[in-house]
């Protein structure tokens, strides 16, 4: 879909936009990309806007990434002075810029659509799709979005091939992803896999397994919005669909590990409470909804829970699935 509004329309006006908002709980792949090497993601952007026909990007950044704000600032100056970002990129007629939007920290600002309302100035708040941003995003016209680890794969995919990035990975997911590895794990801080890569193969090789000789109880992936993987998926290859089909998701790519000291019901309550405090409110079946789970929650890690309540949370987490405007509820 994101492909169809290219080179066809070449008058018309569009952007491309960056995510660099990373807000799952304990990530921080994408800072460590903007601090470490900024002009990947401003050379990836350039060329996304040469292949889309755009003439202005934004890099949306939480403000409470000031390295990186600085780093990227720094960056956008020196393209500028090499003639990688303006004018004319490298005397031809193409021209392209990029400016940087802080955000304030909110979680749902996130969202593709909450996101392009908080640039345009709007109360950052979701909005149905479609239409997507690729058809009808900022001020309303075609809009490239994407992650910053999606960017900074674009100059090596151009600089070593396709071919080369698609040898990595499983049938439907290609190539390698960051994962920020935290929890009760020996080695933690980011490491990347190839697509396919177990999470035993994580844990207890590139992890260095539990400490103190626990017991692995889960992994917990896809931040407030995902969900937790118990040992016996240890051997199922990491994916988007597989992660998606035992229950959890990629989300940006957090991994908390959990060891037999963890009780699950306190994590279920932490990802919740927090669900709760970041809903933007704008949706009932999560505004109402999420509240009511915790309050449930809270009555059964209290002593207080009656047969059924198992039962009845899981009903009500399917259907605020179901009813919510975005992927927090
Ligand atoms: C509540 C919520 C929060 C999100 N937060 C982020 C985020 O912090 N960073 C991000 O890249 N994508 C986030 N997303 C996903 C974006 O909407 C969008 O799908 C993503 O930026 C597209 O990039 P990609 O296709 O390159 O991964 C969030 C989605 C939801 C529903
Ligand atoms: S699901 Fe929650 S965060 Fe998303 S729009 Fe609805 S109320 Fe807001």
């Amino acid at each position: 879909m994101k492909w169809q509004f290219a080179a066809n329309t070449p008058n018309e006006i569009k952007y491309v936009v960056c995510n660099a908002d990373e807000g799952d709980p304990g990530a921080f792949m994408d800072r460590s990309v903007l601090e470490g090497d900024p002009h990947s993601v401003l050379e990836s952007m350039a060329i996304a806007g040469y292949a889309i026909g755009a003439k202005q990007g934004y890099i949306y950044i939480r403000a409470e990434y000031p390295v990186a704000v600085k780093r990227l600032n720094k960056a956008i100056e020196q393209a500028h002075e090499h003639g990688v970002l303006g004018n004319n990129i490298f005397g031809t007629d193409f021209s392209f810029d990029i400016e940087l939007r802080l955000g304030s920290g909110a979680f749902v600002c996130g969202e593709e659509t909450a996101l392009i309302a908080s640039i345009e100035g709007l109360r950052g708040e979701p909005r149905p799709r479609p239409p997507f941003p690729a058809v009808k995003g900022l001020f309303g016209k075609p809009t490239l979005l994407n992650n910053v680890e999606t960017y900074a794969n674009i100059t090596q995919i151009i600089l070593k091939g396709a071919d080369w990035f698609t040898s990595m990975g499983t049938e439907k997911s290609k190539g390698t992803k960051v994962f920020a590895l935290g929890g009760k794990i020996s080695n933690t801080g980011l490491v990347e896999i190839p697509m396919g890569t177990t999470l035993r193969e994580v844990v207890f090789n590139i992890g260095g397994g539990i400490p103190g000789g626990k017991e692995f109880k889960a992994a917990q992936t896809g931040g407030p919005s995902g969900g937790c993987i118990p040992a016996e998926k240890l051997d199922v290859p990491i994916d988007y669909d597989n992660l998606i089909s035992i229950g959890s998701m990629m989300g940006s790519g957090g991994m908390i590990i959990m060891d037999e000291d963890n009780c699950m019901v306190n994590i279920a309550k932490f990802f919740l409470e927090f669900t709760v405090d970041e809903s933007c409110g704008k949706c009932p079946p999560c505004r109402i909804g999420t509240r009511r789970m915790l309050e449930m929650l809270e009555k059964i890690t209290d002593g207080r829970g009656e047969e059924g309540d198992l039962e009845k949370l899981e009903s009500l987490a399917e259907n605020i699935k179901a009813a919510a405007l975005c992927g927090l509820g």
